[in-house]
């Protein structure tokens, strides 16, 4: 595919902007879009904080820049706005490791669990939930559950394990669900990484494969010292640390608006090759036509909305 000029990308960040204001319409951008993409957006974040501001706003229509479930989830909170994704293919491994025929057959083998669901699954799946959460809430969802109450975790092992490590709670099943951009990246890995970077912090997002033994081993006398937090907590986190280095295991999009907030620090990727493709389907280009023919439509039915919105409205009082 022959690449744009950064003068038509200039062109057209300026129809985008001009279009957005004429439609009264806000661009939501998850921290994984591209530069040129992330730079037209009202605001930019992890899941929590998009699905925040998608909560919050009175635009008449929103254009998510993100994957299918993240786009979903800004039309449960808004039934009447129009909702936008420039590409439908933007989907999720993570999201599609369950589907709701899958968690229907968990739920009757544990009729007396809670079900808490990661915010990376579809419409359909949030139905048959009790509590959503994101990386950035989930031990505190997880804490708000009567510790007596058994617990149905999923979709992403990883996470869940992790979950599981830092609350210390035993009845917790985990569904055996992974994010194909996260889930390669091993312990073994970071150690040598951060051994070759001494003074740098290492930064983990909690779907990858390493985060629940990076955390154990950072309990230990000689393991390394890890920091597990979302997209956006890395970009806080960075922001306020003291240190000049960092080691960052997620996807390699949150370089952008982690050295865009912090010039003078340094972003090592903990995996070059970490690039979900689902987020980069969605271009400028898109974008622009989304805006322009109003396409493509986020639709949902009903009932499907009504029923994903409790778990979901539960996860915002809860994060309030
Ligand atoms: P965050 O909510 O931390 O941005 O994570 C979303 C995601 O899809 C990570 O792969
Ligand atoms: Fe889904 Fe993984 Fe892409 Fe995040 S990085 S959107 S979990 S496929």
């Amino acid at each position: 595919m022959k690449a744009i000029s950064r003068d038509r990308i200039r062109e057209m960040q300026e129809e985008i902007l001009h279009l957005k204001k004429q439609k009264n319409a806000i661009i939501l951008a998850h921290n994984y879009q591209l530069p040129e993409v992330q730079d037209v957006a009202d605001f930019v974040g992890d899941s929590l904080g998009l699905a925040r501001k998608a909560a919050e706003t009175d635009a008449d229509m929103i254009v998510f820049c993100g994957v299918n479930f993240m786009a979903e989830t800004a039309k449960i909170l808004n039934p009447d706005k129009t909702v936008l994704i420039p590409d439908t293919g933007a989907g999720c491994s993570l999201a599609d490791s369950i589907t709701v025929e899958q968690l229907r057959e968990w739920k009757r083998q544990h009729p007396d669990a809670v079900v808490v669901c990661y915010i990376n699954t579809t419409a359909d799946v949030k139905t048959e939930c009790d509590y959503i959460f994101t990386s950035s809430n989930a031990v505190k969802v997880i804490n708000a559950i009567p510790p007596d109450k058994e617990i149905l975790l999923l979709p992403d092992k990883y996470l869940g394990m992790w979950v599981k490590k830092v609350t210390g709670r035993e009845n917790i099943h985990i569904w055996d669900g992974a994010c194909h951009v996260h889930a390669g990246m091993s312990y073994e890995e970071m150690k040598q990484l951060k051994e070759t970077q001494p003074d740098a912090e290492l930064l983990i997002h909690p779907e990858c494969g390493c985060s629940s033994q990076c955390l154990y081993n950072s309990t230990l006398n000689n393991g390394i010292e890890v920091k597990i937090l979302s997209t956006s907590g890395m970009i806080k986190y960075a922001s306020q640390s003291d240190k000049r280095k960092f080691i960052i295991a997620t996807e390699v999009g949150i370089l952008y608006p982690l050295k865009k907030k912090n010039p003078d620090k340094e972003f090592l990727p903990a995996n070059r090759e970490a690039v979900c493709e689902y987020m980069k389907m969605i271009t400028i280009d898109k974008l622009l036509k989304s805006l322009q023919e109003n396409i493509y439509e986020i639709t949902l039915p009903k009932e499907v909305m009504e029923r994903a919105y409790l778990p979901i409205k539960r996860m915002l009082e809860l994060a309030n």
